[in-house]
């Protein structure tokens, strides 16, 4: 053969070769944006394909990719590999679109529960770091984005020009997958049938102010119910099973109720403390705010009320319907008293249906001169504003701060503190100003009976374990009458608008939120539609157990005294001398485990010596007598909640 011709051969002969030498290579590449990227949960926005979460050309440190996925911390997105995948790569990084130069992510790679990439923390101007790695023999990939360690906001956050590299042998497609969905199991035992009489151990009430209070107390219908010693102007009325009227009786009372039915009989004293702060334990009660948002109307709100009593809520402790935003309409020309919009034709009239039901009624305000939503504010119109609460049957305000550029919160709420308190009925006021400027300093002094601590809840793990893992620092300022207020509960059916969902929290968060709340001494405020209450939801929140940790007539918050390798344990000091301790998983997990942790409780390190004897409040059963240490299992961002009391 000539040599030009061999040249000429051999370069037919590579040509002719060449695709079955990339096919050996196994080259048979799968892009991340291909994949059913709904699957993906993130801490923000929903993640978007071959565009950043905002919907931007992916950019990272001024360079662009055409492809990839935008997401937001913390995101986990699961595929399962079906076999046969070699490799993953991509490039990763904060994307240009956030204007601050704040958040910070770092982005991990799991092969299975192997950690295959750890890109460490990354902020906004990093160049985009190459993440690769070996998937040979792996069932699972695990594309996780973490909050870097301060928070999830501003952190926008790319998978660009992300692929999985499939072995050519195999025809196997990968499939993103939902995220393991964890059982919703029930620990409460239920109601037994015997009547339990669910009042606090203490209530306060205004001197010579309409007084109206439900006597929750659950056991089979019918019951014989009694009261004993009500002080001057108050009645119990059997129909309505309340007690009723007013008392200038200054002072504390204690009042006495039985109950009795078929199955047995209850007894239960409480003081009543007239000219005290009302909310002497934390209110408890629902907001349309985490269900409906500004899509509220007087039916929802009726409906909410209609279901509070007939789900039996209202006889374990549960009583306020509140509106929160979207209820205003214009001012009256010549009065300035607030109307309410069409969605409320009659507010006094709701007001009246609530009542009837043995129910209070709250509605919400903002300090400045327009809500959060645009509605009519109260600024400069505090008085009238309160006595227009007052004369439709308010029993709660719950008073914001949008709108209020210039203003100082103190004086603000001290002026609708006192338009409160000059009404002739008891208003419970809570103030919600998301912690700006230390409300919990000067909240009690301005009449607030609440005060939120910080901005607003949604459900996710992040959101609810941040907020409510953050506040003990608040413990001293939680007093009867008074309280540090975390925001309201999301389980449930919750959506903020029209359109509702369940709650994205885990079983096992949802007995935290219970169960952290009940020790924070918080408001209990339940934020979903309680006309779609499914058996779980309905268990956390009648657990009586659980909600006398909450109601305890001490008034303390607990405080954090255990953070060892994520497990947080809080003791809360009651009234009995017992304590009741929370032990929490708070990890913030790539990975989800199967399995619990276990941990040992030393009563050295909670402050206590001998022998104790301990309660799993969830379950109302008793784990006997234990000498120096307990040891439990704790289900993963789950709780393990428990009642110790000493052996005497
Ligand atoms: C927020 C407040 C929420 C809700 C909302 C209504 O400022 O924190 O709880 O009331 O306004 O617009």
């Amino acid at each position: 053969m000539e040599k030009g011709t061999f040249l000429l051969v051999s370069i037919m002969i590579i040509f002719a070769l060449a695709p079955v030498y990339i096919k050996a290579q196994g080259e048979r590449i799968v892009r991340l944006e291909d994949l059913d990227i709904t699957k993906i949960t993130q801490g923000w926005g929903k993640p978007q394909k071959n565009l950043s979460v905002d919907g931007n050309p992916i950019t990272i440190n001024e360079k662009k990719f055409d492809r990839g996925v935008g997401t937001h911390a913390t995101s986990r997105m699961i595929i399962d590999l079906k076999g046969g995948a070699k490799s993953f790569s991509a490039y990763v990084g904060m994307d240009d679109e956030i204007k601050k130069e704040k958040g910070s992510v770092s982005f991990r790679v799991y092969a299975d529960e192997k950690k295959v990439f750890d890109s460490d923390v990354m902020k906004k101007g990093d160049t985009a770091k190459e993440a690769k790695a070996d998937l040979t023999g792996a069932n699972f990939l695990y594309l996780i984005v973490t909050a870097g360690g301060d928070g999830i906001n501003f952190d926008h956050a790319d998978w660009a020009d992300a692929v999985i590299v499939m072995d050519e042998k195999s025809d196997a497609m990968p499939e993103a997958i939902d995220q393991p969905k964890k059982e919703k199991y029930i620990l409460s035992p239920g109601e037994r049938g015997a009547p339990r009489i669910n009042c606090p151990d203490v209530i306060g009430a205004g001197e010579n102010k309409d007084f109206l209070y439900y006597i929750p107390i659950v056991g089979r219908r019918p019951l014989d119910v009694a009261v004993f010693n009500l002080p001057n102007g108050l009645i119990y009325d059997s129909e309505s099973n309340s007690i009723k009227g007013k008392t200038s009786s200054k002072g504390d009372c204690t009042i006495t109720v039985t109950a009795k039915n078929k199955f047995g009989e209850d007894k239960k004293s409480f003081d009543l403390r007239v000219g005290a702060a009302l909310s002497q334990t934390p209110p408890m009660g629902w907001n349309s705010w985490n269900c409906w948002g500004c899509a509220v109307d007087e039916n929802k709100i009726k409906a909410a009320a209609d279901a509070m009593a007939a789900s039996g809520l209202i006889n374990h402790g549960w009583s306020y319907i509140n509106i929160d935003d979207c209820w205003q309409g214009k001012r009256d020309e010549t009065t300035k008293k607030i109307n309410s919009n069409e969605k409320f034709p009659d507010m006094k009239e709701l007001a009246d249906y609530i009542h009837s039901k043995g129910l209070k009624f709250g509605v919400y305000t903002d300090s400045g001169t327009k809500t959060c939503g645009g509605y009519e504010g109260s600024k400069g119109f505090e008085k009238i504003d309160a006595l227009r609460y007052a004369e439709w049957g308010v029993d709660y305000v719950k008073c914001d701060w949008c709108n209020t550029e210039g203003m100082e919160p103190e004086p603000a709420y001290t002026i609708m503190g006192e338009a409160i308190k000059e009404c002739r009925r008891d208003i419970v006021f809570s103030i919600c100003n998301w912690g700006h400027k230390n409300p919990w300093e000067w909240g009690a002094k301005v009449g607030g009976n609440l005060w939120r601590t910080t901005g607003d809840i949604v459900d996710t793990w992040e959101s609810m374990s941040k907020i409510g893992f953050s506040q003990a620092r608040l413990a001293q300022y939680a007093q009867p009458g008074h309280w540090n207020d975390p925001d309201m509960l999301v389980i449930g059916k919750v959506g903020w608008g029209p359109n509702l969902r369940d709650s994205r929290l885990t079983p096992d968060e949802q007995y935290t939120h219970i169960s952290l709340w009940c020790l924070l001494s918080s408001p209990l405020l339940l934020g979903c539609d309680l006309t779609q209450l499914d058996n779980f939801t309905l268990n956390l929140i009648t657990n009586d157990e659980v909600l006398a940790i909450n109601q305890d007539k001490l008034g303390k918050q607990a405080q954090c005294l255990i953070n060892e390798n994520d497990i947080q344990v809080w003791v809360k000091n009651l009234a009995d001398g017992s304590k009741a301790v929370g032990i929490f998983d708070a990890a913030d997990r790539d990975i989800l485990l199967d399995d619990g942790i276990e941990f040992k409780l030393r009563w050295e390190d909670i402050k206590l010596t001998g022998k104790q004897n301990v309660r799993d409040v969830w379950k109302q059963h008793e784990l006997g007598e234990w000498r120096d240490a307990i040891t439990v299992k704790i289900p993963e961002h789950g709780v393990k909640l428990l009642k110790v009391t000493p052996v005497l």
